[in-house]
């Protein structure tokens, strides 16, 4: 009994320095100057990378791409309808990195729910709330790409808001994408 409450009670502080490392984290790598304009972040200035473009991305569809690192593997999504930081005419296209907060396993999308579940101990994921963690065991949100829609309609990442699992600095430590 004694053995169980410790337990928890370790549990609870690994949570809450989790937390207060995912918030420090995001501090300190993306400086994000609106949506508008290039994003910084520490160590550099997020590239600017086409991804497609809002013809091609019809409701449910999606498109993976590297970003900002070679291997950093995104998720871009149109969710067929308005949500907050969605971009497109219709505010319904949003990113996020494929990498779980809790330990770094891979992310898709359930096309049933529409969430977003990791393959190892099952956290999910809100694409329609900035990646919140709904259920399991990850820390925090899910990194966003930062997007931005040209007049012609393409669709490019412009920065993260957020440190991507695994990385000190999105920008610095590994091959940036061209
Ligand atoms: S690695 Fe994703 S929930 Fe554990």
């Amino acid at each position: 009994m004694e053995e169980t409450k410790l337990q928890h009670e370790e549990e609870v502080t690994r949570r809450s320095l989790l937390k207060t490392a995912c918030i420090a984290g995001a501090g300190a790598a993306v400086l994000i100057s609106g949506l508008k304009g290039k994003a910084e972040a520490s160590g550099g200035t997020y590239p600017q990378i086409k991804i497609s473009n809002v013809k091609d991305l019809k409701p449910g569809k999606t498109v993976k791409f590297d970003y900002p690192l070679v291997g950093r593997k995104n998720i871009l999504m149109n969710l067929g309808c308005s949500v907050e930081e969605g971009v497109g005419a219709d505010k319904s296209v949003v990113a996020y990195s494929m990498f779980c907060t809790h330990l770094g396993c891979g992310v898709e999308l359930d096309k049933e729910s529409g969430l977003l579940v990791c393959e190892c101990h099952q956290t999910v994921y809100d694409p329609k709330h900035n990646g919140r963690v709904i259920e399991g065991p990850a820390p925090c949100s899910l990194p966003m790409i930062s997007l931005e829609v040209d007049k012609s309609g393409d669709i490019y990442a412009v920065g993260v808001a957020g440190l991507i699992y695994g990385l000190r600095n999105n920008l610095l430590d590994g091959e940036g994408v061209k």
